[in-house]
């Protein structure tokens, strides 16, 4: 087992002897400092008197949580004091902040993801994107593949922080009594063939016709088209359930669906899906709209929403098949 530090991987992350691009590696330590201030947030809950709403709204029309607020202020003062983000955004900020003129990264997060798990103890997180930055008043609206890094932090069991700087996926996992962040993976990579997937099942009736017939092969098991049994989890809080999938392998889908036809999915484009998909493309998986790989998809708005299947390579290439049918 490598007994790696975060500093210590920034300081040669391809093994190659060369350090990571120093504003990068101040940027991704920065975060992490972050995560480890919102993760013992998270780890004290009520005795922190950080549990339930705060009352307000965010620009979504989604009720916001104390912690969704204590996040992102941390987060945002973060990209301040760290100097090198030119402008940051947020899932729970109307617009984007200029920050540090000149700089050469732009920062975009989902402060708290799975903020209706925080309340009752479930694996919640932290999504992060890094774009470069380009000037302009549309620097944000670039597609995901632009991403010269993307991660997550987990606050379940273990504080995890997995990261790609679009060149294979790492992981770390904090050592409470040092706050270290250390080394426990390796250029992980996906299982291609999988027997497990998550989607929200209680959406079945109003899923479009390629979703259901997929679901429906799933669920008809051995003796179903498909030949073999599946498994289902559905943890409500995106980091964790792309986590398992990242660990053991899956399929992840919130797709589009008729409760809102004219909304083109749940989950959000710039915070979740992008960051997402390229941490699961760097780790062997695919990740797709219905139509399009998601990091292709060119963004018109910043909380712009988007439909999202991603996971395992196998499993998201039979769902592919399915759509193009239709
Ligand atoms: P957030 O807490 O940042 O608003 O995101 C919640 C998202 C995502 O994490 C999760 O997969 C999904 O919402 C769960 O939605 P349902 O409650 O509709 O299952
Ligand atoms: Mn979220
Ligand atoms: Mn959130």
């Amino acid at each position: 087992m490598t007994t790696r530090t975060l500093r210590e991987f920034l300081a040669d992350p391809a093994g190659d002897g060369k350090p990571a691009a120093r504003e990068l590696a101040t940027l991704i330590e920065a975060i992490s400092d972050s995560c480890r201030t919102i993760s013992y947030l998270v780890s004290r809950g009520a005795l922190a008197g950080v549990l339930g709403s705060a009352g307000t709204g965010n620009v979504q029309g989604e009720e916001q949580k104390q912690l969704d607020i204590l996040a992102n202020d941390e987060l945002m003062a973060m990209a301040k004091a760290s100097g090198v983000v030119a402008a940051a955004a947020s899932e729970e900020e109307d617009e984007a902040r200029p920050i540090t003129e000149g700089s050469p990264y732009l920062l975009l997060f989902d402060p708290l993801d799975g903020s209706s798990n925080i309340d009752v103890n479930v694996s919640i997180g932290t999504i992060f994107s890094v774009l470069p930055a380009r000037g302009g008043e549309h620097a944000f609206l670039q597609p995901g593949r632009n991403q010269v890094a993307a991660g997550y932090c987990v606050y379940g069991p273990q504080t995890t922080l997995v990261l790609t700087f679009g060149s294979g996926v790492v992981a770390f996992t904090m050592d409470p009594p040092t706050g270290q962040f250390v080394q426990t993976g390796t250029n992980i990579r996906i299982p291609e063939k999988t027997k497990e997937f998550a989607i929200n099942m209680s959406n079945m009736r109003h899923w479009a016709d390629p979703v259901r017939a997929y679901v429906d092969e799933c669920l008809a098991g051995d003796t179903g088209p498909r030949g073999k049994n599946f498994n289902m989890r559905w943890i409500a809080s995106m980091v964790a359930d792309v986590h398992r999938v990242l660990t053991r392998g899956g399929l992840f889908m919130y797709p589009w669906d008729k409760r809102e036809p004219g909304k083109p999915g749940k989950l959000r484009l710039m915070y979740e899906a992008n960051p997402m998909s390229l941490l699961v493309e760097q780790a062997g998986g695919k990740s797709f709209d219905g139509n399009h790989r998601i990091l292709d998809i060119q963004p018109t708005s910043l909380h712009q929403r988007v439909s999202v299947m991603l996971g395992s390579k196998e499993e998201v290439e039979v769902l592919e098949k399915k759509h193009s049918a239709s």
